[in-house]
């Protein structure tokens, strides 16, 4: 009896930035790819992300810029496949680009640009797009991966996962990567939405009625720090800083936010000095928007002049704002949350090529590994760089 024949050499699950860089990678080494993906259009996160514009990497990664139970484990992509490659891919398909804040590059024109020259980089002979079908029933027979696609079987001696992680629902993002690293004996760390806005207990509601303003703050979670824009929402708080806390954040725990970054230390007893007549309200509104100058000293009431203040109670004010401790009681959850953080345990996977120890013919790449990067264009090089590392190894 002859043993079934392959479909394709390579199927690949998820048409968004680590599948379609991967599918690319693969087509253009001669492989017979199959890339599926369930939703009508490919790339739909690359299309919103950036505002548009997608900041599709950042001047300078490391793998200090992401959080995972294995510290070490993105170390060897990364390295490998680097900014600069994808700054050069970029350039050859002729797309401008800028450099904003903190190293973050985006496109000049739109997030189509980056979606198009991937799908350009997947040779129309060698990656079959099969969009706009559920998958189900994945089997692997010892040899072949197995998986139906609506009447259709394809099989592969390899698959590639890459369909993210769970947040924002509403674009087709679902937790299939779990279900299959389950089934193929994998474990997951527990998945948790990320880079997401934190919701604020009823007590702080002072705050909620800032809506809309935003001011630059350090934020701490633990023992991550961020400079950046914070936003209060009537929700509760977001902006950078707070999106970038809030993937360290643990529930229970307080955040602290220095409302004055610039400020000397000793700011408020150098207004004693310079204007004695003052009160806190107006010494704050100098250095932070009227709004908050307000609601911030109406919870330190600390009525008076500043001249009627000893400069040790001046000196607790200065510290308390510069450590103001919040109590969120959660997060706004998947829907709002730009990316998850746990996935596949990168225990089961290896750090060369991504694919899983025990079953060397299953990749996992991009989102849905344990590897969450910071806001600003991280999350993107996680997914070029585990994509090109599972395609160099097929
Ligand atoms: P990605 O989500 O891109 O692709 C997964 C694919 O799998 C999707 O096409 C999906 O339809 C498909 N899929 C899912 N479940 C399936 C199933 N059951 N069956 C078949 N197909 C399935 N990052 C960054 O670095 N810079 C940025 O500017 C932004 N901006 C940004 C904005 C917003 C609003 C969001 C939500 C996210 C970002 N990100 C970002 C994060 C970034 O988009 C994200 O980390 C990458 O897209 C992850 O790439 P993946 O390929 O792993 O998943």
């Amino acid at each position: 009896m002859h043993a079934p024949r392959p479909s394709h050499d390579v199927i690949v699950l998820g048409a968004g930035a680590a599948g379609l860089m991967c599918a690319g990678r693969a087509g253009q080494a001669g492989l017979q790819v199959a890339l599926i993906d369930h939703a009508e259009a490919p790339g739909k996160k690359i299309l919103i992300s950036g505002g548009g514009r997608c900041n599709f990497t950042n001047r300078s990664v490391s793998a200090a810029n992401f959080h995972s139970a294995n510290p070490h484990f993105a170390k060897s992509a990364l390295g490998r496949y680097r900014p600069a490659d994808f700054i050069a891919l970029i350039e050859r398909h002729g797309i401008a680009w800028h450099e904003k804040t903190l190293g973050q590059l985006f496109c000049d024109g739109s997030a189509r640009q980056v979606v198009d020259m991937l799908l350009s980089e997947c040779p129309a002979e060698k990656v079959e797009l099969l969009l706009g079908h559920a998958v189900s029933d994945i089997r692997h027979d010892g040899a072949l991966f197995h998986l139906a696609r609506d009447s259709a079987m394809l099989s592969a001696p390899a698959l590639v996962i890459a369909t993210g992680g769970p947040s924002i629902p509403k674009l087709g993002a679902t937790g299939l990567a779990y279900d299959i690293a389950r089934q193929f004996g994998c474990k997951v760390v527990v998945p948790r939405p990320a880079l997401v806005p934190l919701t604020l207990p009823p007590a702080d509601l002072l705050f909620r009625e800032l809506s809309g303003i935003a001011t630059e703050v350090i934020a701490t979670a633990g023992k991550a720090r961020f400079r950046e824009a914070a936003l209060f929402t009537h929700k509760g708080l977001s902006g950078p800083a707070i999106l970038q806390v809030s993937s360290y954040w643990k529930p229970g725990e307080a955040i602290a936010v220095d409302f004055l970054p610039g400020a000397p230390p000793d700011w408020l007893r150098q207004a004693k000095r310079e204007h004695p007549r003052a009160q806190v309200k107006t010494a704050l509104a100098a250095r932070l928007p009227d709004r908050l100058a307000a609601a911030l000293s109406e919870k330190i009431d600390q009525p008076g002049n500043l001249a009627d203040m000893p400069d040790k109670r001046l000196s607790q004010i200065e510290s308390r704002l510069a450590s103001w401790a919040f109590h969120p009681n959660g997060t706004e959850g998947f829907a709002k949350a730009e990316v998850t953080s746990g996935g596949v345990s990168t225990d089961f996977l290896s750090s060369k090529s991504m694919a899983t120890k025990h079953l060397p013919g299953l990749y996992f790449i991009g989102e849905g590994v344990d590897v969450t990067g910071w806001l600003g264009g991280y999350n993107f090089q996680w997914a070029w760089a585990s994509a090109v590392a599972a395609a160099n190894a097929l």
